[in-house]
């Protein structure tokens, strides 16, 4: 008998997605949902987006943002991050958090193995670190690694919101891209369905589109957008173009000698292709420093 496993990652609080995933999950009717890490920061509706997800009772890890926040909300992260501009999303993002949501966040496992059985493990970012990203840029060697390091031969991860498919030697590496923020230059929220036949697992990719004016919106009327200000600047540019923007502009920042200010960003637009991959663009900046 087939066992169908729905994966999903990085919603980072963004509501119209979830809601067109949920919609999604619901007419595929999979066996188990498994949401790996992200659910919070980088967007307006931590808490609602927790709940959401708690309320179907869909298991979850912890992703590293989940550890951002958490960081916050006990006041235990470095005195600077309290003042500088670069955090004022995440002090407000933290804010937001209902105590239930943190306590739920606070008790989330590193990984997770399906209910239904098969030999699947899913992690956040690598079997090594929830801060770690396994992308189309990790070499055969590197995957072949991380799949010896587990009891598995799939598996399954998120955070760097592109998704990817790589058999290797001993195993096979999913990534399954992001819900609520993806980096693939598809704007639609994305996560994938896992398919288990008794002996082998199938994957499909799915994407699904949702209003992305209306999370921009809720950006303006939360408050999120004018407290989060250079942050919430460069999340819209995420989520209108589905590419990276925050930690490129974060890295040209430090690698030219800038203060991270919202007023920079045009300076940094000037230089910055989405279309560049982020190892190239910053090839290109430690080039220019010389
Ligand atoms: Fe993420
Ligand atoms: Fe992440």
């Amino acid at each position: 008998m087939t066992r169908t496993v729905a994966i999903l990652a990085d919603v980072h609080g963004n509501m119209p997605a979830l809601r067109a995933v949920c919609a999604d999950i619901e007419r595929q009717r999979p066996d188990e949902v498994m949401v790996a890490g992200d659910l919070v920061g980088r967007g307006p509706e931590g808490s609602r987006v927790v709940a959401a997800i708690a309320e179907r009772g869909w298991r979850c890890l912890r992703g590293n943002h989940e550890d951002y926040l958490l960081g916050f909300a006990r006041r235990e992260v470095p005195d600077d991050w309290w003042e500088e501009e670069e955090w004022a999303a995440s002090r407000w993002m933290a804010a937001e958090l209902e105590p239930s949501a943190v306590e739920f966040i606070d008790a989330l496992p590193a990984e997770l193995r399906p209910a239904v059985g098969g030999d699947l493990l899913v992690v956040h970012g690598s079997p090594r670190s929830n801060n770690e990203g396994l992308g189309p840029w990790t070499r055969d060697r590197e995957l072949e690694e991380h799949l010896d390091s587990i009891d598995a031969t799939l598996l399954v991860c998120g955070h760097t919101h592109r998704p990817m498919d790589r058999k290797v030697r001993n195993g096979r590496v999913v990534n399954v891209g992001a819900v609520g923020l993806p980096f693939n230059r598809d704007r639609r929220a994305q996560y994938a369905l896992f398919r288990h036949d008794g002996s082998s697992w199938s994957v499909e990719f799915r994407q699904v589109g949702y209003d992305t004016a209306e999370l921009l919106r809720i950006y303006r009327t939360s408050g999120f957008q004018e407290a989060g200000g250079l942050t919430a600047e460069l999340l819209r540019l995420e989520v209108r173009q589905a590419a990276p923007f925050l930690v490129p502009f974060l890295k040209w920042a430090r690698l030219t000698g800038r203060r991270p200010r919202a007023a920079r960003i045009g300076e940094f637009l000037d230089l910055y292709d989405p279309t560049e991959p982020m190892h190239d663009f910053f090839h290109r900046l430690r080039a220019l420093r010389r």
